[in-house]
């Protein structure tokens, strides 16, 4: 019988008691020790040896794999240590990847050890592995998808039960679905941090987090959600990466998180709740889309534990084991600044209503080359105020704030909002 694989876990939380519930249909692969913050706390779950230092897993020389599922940055260290300590890693911690990813796949090289991440990116969905394998012959040319649960239940909440951010923000909360402070779901960091280690993949390149452009769903409100509806799109929290060919004379990427009115002709539109997708586009696959959960105890698990077999089935032979996995890039991409992309804009305008108004608005669009793909308002509002919504077709984001900035010089309009279109 096979030598078993010896596990050390990091993180006994929802996805730590996922993954050792899955582990125990395989004998051949044993947790050995557990690392968490509080040892005393009590758990539907029991591991042999449990310790609050994470350390003593990564020095202990009878540990193969080291499982990371606590989050965060401040295991960096200990990953670091178990690397240099020739054990493989599996982690589920798109953080500390979007952070400091570059550092940790170099020392993996060099140390011979993979670490494999399918659970950092839309949890239960199989999209790091496929982008590495199967989709191995493409050119991508983009990425987008609805990477965060959280958000998604809240905005199809508000979309469905046509209520206010801050009821399904509490909905949300009460289903264990957004934390108590919610800023890392709501203000799209999870987001951002997981589109960070999907272009670094499909793009072969390395991505400097600080230069995502990235907003959240807080200044979506449900009278957005209605509007978007009648206009035939659904509000989604996209990230998104884009390949530009020639971007002042080199290739660059437009790498982003943000709300977006999506068509309704679109599947991602029809992506609700919890749910998450990854739609990737390249030649010569052209469009492929991956859906299902994001997250939670076993959709998470399933990555896990997906990744531990992968390494358990190569473990036997040395060095260099699953070399599809290993990663061989090391060049920055060149990031664009959000300014210069390209986009369709939704307006929500509110204005006093006086001859003239939508003429000014025209104006304006004109003067910054912004070409109107609708404008629409119906009657007034009870306080003798319009609502006038434009929807433009694609200009600069930097003529967009600048026409904005023009019409807002009368102190009777007002943007409300804008949210770009999909
Ligand atoms: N909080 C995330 C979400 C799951 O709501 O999708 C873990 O990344």
């Amino acid at each position: 019988m096979d030598k078993k694989l010896k596990i050390g876990l990091i993180g006994l939380g929802t996805v730590g008691q996922g993954v050792l519930k899955v582990l125990s249909k395989h004998d051949d692969i044993e947790v050995v020790a557990a690392a968490v913050k509080n040892i005393n706390k009590k758990r539907d779950v029991s591991v042999k040896n449990l310790t609050s230092d994470a350390f003593e897993l990564a020095n202990d020389p009878d540990i193969d794999v080291i499982v990371e599922v606590a989050g965060g940055t401040s295991v960096f260290d200990v990953l670091k240590t178990a690397i240099l300590n020739k054990k493989h890693v599996v982690t589920a911690n798109k953080e500390l990847l979007a952070k400091c990813g570059s550092e940790l796949f170099d020392l993996a090289r060099k140390n011979k050890v993979v670490i494999l991440y399918e659970a950092a990116v839309a949890g239960g969905i199989p999209i790091i592995f496929p982008i590495k394998s199967s989709l191995k012959a493409n050119e991508f040319t983009a990425v987008a998808g609805i990477l965060n649960g959280t958000t998604n239940y809240i905005l199809t909440k508000m979309d469905e039960d046509n209520i206010s951010y801050e009821e399904c923000l509490l909905k949300a909360q009460q289903l264990g679905y957004a934390e108590t402070d919610p800023t890392g779901d709501v203000e799209g960091f999870d987001a951002m941090y997981k589109i960070a280690v999907l272009s670094n993949i499909v793009f072969n390149k390395r991505i400097d987090v600080n230069k995502i452009y990235r907003e959240g769903i807080t200044n979506i409100t449900s009278l957005d959600m209605k509007l978007a509806d009648e206009f035939g799109y659904k509000i989604k929290l996209i990230a998104l990466a884009k390949l530009m060919q020639d971007f002042q004379g080199k290739s660059a990427l437009d790498i982003r998180v943000h709300p977006m009115l999506v068509s309704k002709k679109r599947a991602l539109s029809d992506v609700k709740n919890a749910t998450n997708a990854v739609m990737l586009k390249g030649f010569p696959v052209d469009e492929v889309m991956f859906v299902g959960p994001g997250a939670g105890e076993f959709p998470t698990a399933s990555s896990v534990v997906g990744d531990i077999l992968a390494i358990k089935a190569e473990i036997h032979r040395g060095d260099d084991i699953l070399p599809m996995s290993v990663c061989h890039h090391n060049e920055f991409a060149n990031q664009i600044d959000v300014e210069h992309t390209v986009n369709c804009y939704y307006l929500r305008i509110i204005a006093s209503n006086t001859p003239g108004t939508i003429g000014k608005i025209g104006l304006a669009c004109g003067k910054y080359n912004i070409n109107l793909s609708c404008i629409l308002q119906k009657g007034v509002n009870d306080d003798g105020s319009a609502t006038i919504i434009v929807i433009t077709e694609e200009c600069l984001e930097k003529d967009i704030n600048l026409m904005i900035k023009s019409i807002e010089e009368d102190s009777k309009i007002k943007v409300l909002n804008r949210i770009r279109v999909m």
